[in-house]
């Protein structure tokens, strides 16, 4: 039965799809999308890639912020030279110039060697400053004296250095709300955001939903047993109707996991059901979160939370509360999946039990 009302492409329609992917994916980024909203982030991209100013990407989580911004250097003249990622919210605040300009050796008490910066690690390069939103006073101060003039003093170093680095920042939260809010340098704002991508939402480009769907679904393949899966008419509208809160990301996650329950081609409702059954309460949540919170705004984080939340808990439980294996199966940095865990409360330890 459900073979018969599966709208699976046969292998000629998927190849065209795939050829699709290939086509809007840009290089080797693997960004895909073909909606309107997304083909006019890809321009900018294109556009500034070109430019030497910093670049300031915007989205909610699970937007492709990162994507977009190694989008950035892999496209520009720096794509031979190293593309740097930092996130500010580990950055620190104590050792945030030592840590983006290095020291010299004896600049303070543990510093028994000298060391290079992420500045001068990134020379000729891109440096990637996610979550800039958390950079800490201490370290908006120094980023600003840094782009003011590219230039910089290893900690406890005479010698002025000049740098030929390119700052990209991403934040999901809007950072002219933080500079209302005193919580964000207004001076350090205007430099960043020379360009602006900002990267809508998935609920917002849900022309991109089938594209995403084969490619998401061919690199869980790829990650796991190599068996081609693909999803049926009724599993696409389930999807289609679910207000993705967690984005790309979220829906990455789902299908990872579909694949990995579905016992055999073609992923339906009941593989859906067993692996995300948040796609189910999608009216129930979204309308409780509305009602709990005081904007829309609120109520969107709440949603992402609970999401981020479920899936973080899901992966510790899954890897026994280990968190290096947790990471990779999440498909992100051993450090950022620690901290959604300390930020959520999750006890490691009686995961491990389970
Ligand atoms: N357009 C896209 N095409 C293919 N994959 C995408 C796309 N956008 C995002 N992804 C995938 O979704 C996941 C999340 O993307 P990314 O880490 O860039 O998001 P983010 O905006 O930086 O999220 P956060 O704010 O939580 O850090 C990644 O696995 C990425 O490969
Ligand atoms: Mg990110």
């Amino acid at each position: 039965m459900r073979t018969n009302s599966s709208s699976c492409p046969r292998p000629a329609a998927f190849a065209e799809m795939t050829d699709g992917i290939r086509e809007s994916a840009t290089l080797a980024q693997n960004l895909v999308g073909r909606s309107a909203l997304f083909r006019e982030a890809m321009e900018l991209v294109q556009l500034y890639a070109a430019w030497q100013a910093p670049v300031l990407i915007t989205g909610e989580t699970g937007t492709g912020k990162e994507l977009v911004a190694r989008a950035v250097h892999y496209q520009s003249r720096r794509r031979h030279r190293p593309f740097i990622p930092v996130n500010c919210a580990t950055l620190p605040d104590s050792l945030v110039e030592s840590e983006l300009f290095g020291h010299t050796r004896g600049a303070f008490t543990d510093a028994s060697q000298a060391r290079e910066g992420l500045v001068r690690l990134a020379e000729g390069g891109t440096l990637f400053l996610d979550e800039m939103e958390a950079l800490s006073p201490r370290g908006q101060g120094a980023l600003l004296r840094f782009l003011q003039d590219s230039r910089y003093r290893a900690l406890g170093g005479n010698q002025l250095h000049h740098a030929d680095v390119r700052v990209v920042a991403a934040s999901n939260i809007d950072l002219h709300e933080r500079v209302a809010a005193h919580a964000f340098r207004d001076d350090l704002l205007y430099r960043l955001d020379a360009f602006r991508v900002n990267l809508p939402p998935l609920r917002e480009r849900l022309d991109d939903l089938e594209l995403l769907v084969a490619h998401l679904l061919a690199k869980a393949a790829h990650q796991t047993d190599g068996l081609a899966r693909c999803i049926d008419d009724a599993g696409v509208a389930l999807l289609r109707a679910y207000d993705w809160p967690g984005n790309v990301r979220q829906l990455e996650n789902v299908l990872l996991k579909a694949h990995v329950v579905c016992p055999g081609a073609v992923v339906g409702v009941a593989e859906l059901q067993r692996c995300a059954p948040e796609l189910f309460q999608a009216g129930a949540s979204a309308h409780a979160s509305l009602t709990h919170s005081h904007s829309l705004r609120e109520a969107k984080r709440a949603a992402v939370d609970q999401a981020e939340r479920r899936f973080v808990e899901d992966c510790l439980s899954r890897t026994a509360g280990n968190i290096s294996a947790a990471a990779r199966l999440a498909g992100m940095e051993r450090a950022s999946l620690s901290r959604l865990a300390k930020k959520y409360g999750l006890n490691v330890r009686a995961l491990s039990s389970v």
